[in-house]
């Protein structure tokens, strides 16, 4: 019997990636899915359908702070059966400049059963515990 292919190539799990700010990138995927949740959803079925091993995404908190989506696509993603979800609460706007927002990661995390990561602003341990201490975590 033909071996799946993601057995063969030795790969542990999928992570897709909803949070990369490039102007190439955003054109066809990145964080530029964040503005399209029908795709996005389609997407979310389609890998999930075609992939055994663990799936799981890394996402922005959204296109511009006047579009958070995080909430929402990690719920879906939840419902669709991914397993877990980071999240980098900047948004595509923001780049990687600004203040990376931990309550968008604390509501996310109140929401949803899945694991959630977080990220952002976090450049110590202290940092790290910081953020794990939030309510909600
Ligand atoms: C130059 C650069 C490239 C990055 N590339 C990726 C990437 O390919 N995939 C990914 O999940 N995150 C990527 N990140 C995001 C980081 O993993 C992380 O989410 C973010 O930097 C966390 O915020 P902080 O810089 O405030 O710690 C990148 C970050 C930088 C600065």
């Amino acid at each position: 019997m033909r071996r799946a292919w993601w057995k063969t190539l030795g790969y542990d799990a999928v992570d897709i990636n909803l949070g990369c700010p490039a102007k190439k990138v955003v054109k066809c995927g990145g964080s530029g899915l964040l503005r399209e949740l029908p795709l996005l959803e389609d997407i979310f079925k389609s890998v999930r359908a075609a992939v055994k091993i663990p799936l799981t995404i890394k996402l922005r908190a959204g296109w511009d702070d006047k579009s958070i989506v995080a909430l929402e696509v990690v719920k879906m993603a939840e419902q669709v059966g991914i397993e877990a979800a980071a999240i980098h609460p900047r948004t595509r706007a923001q780049g990687y400049t600004g203040k990376a927002d931990w309550n968008i990661i604390a509501a996310v995390k109140q929401a949803v059963k899945i694991p959630v990561i977080g990220n952002g602003d976090v450049q110590s341990p202290e940092d790290a515990v910081r953020l794990g201490e939030r309510d909600g975590m």
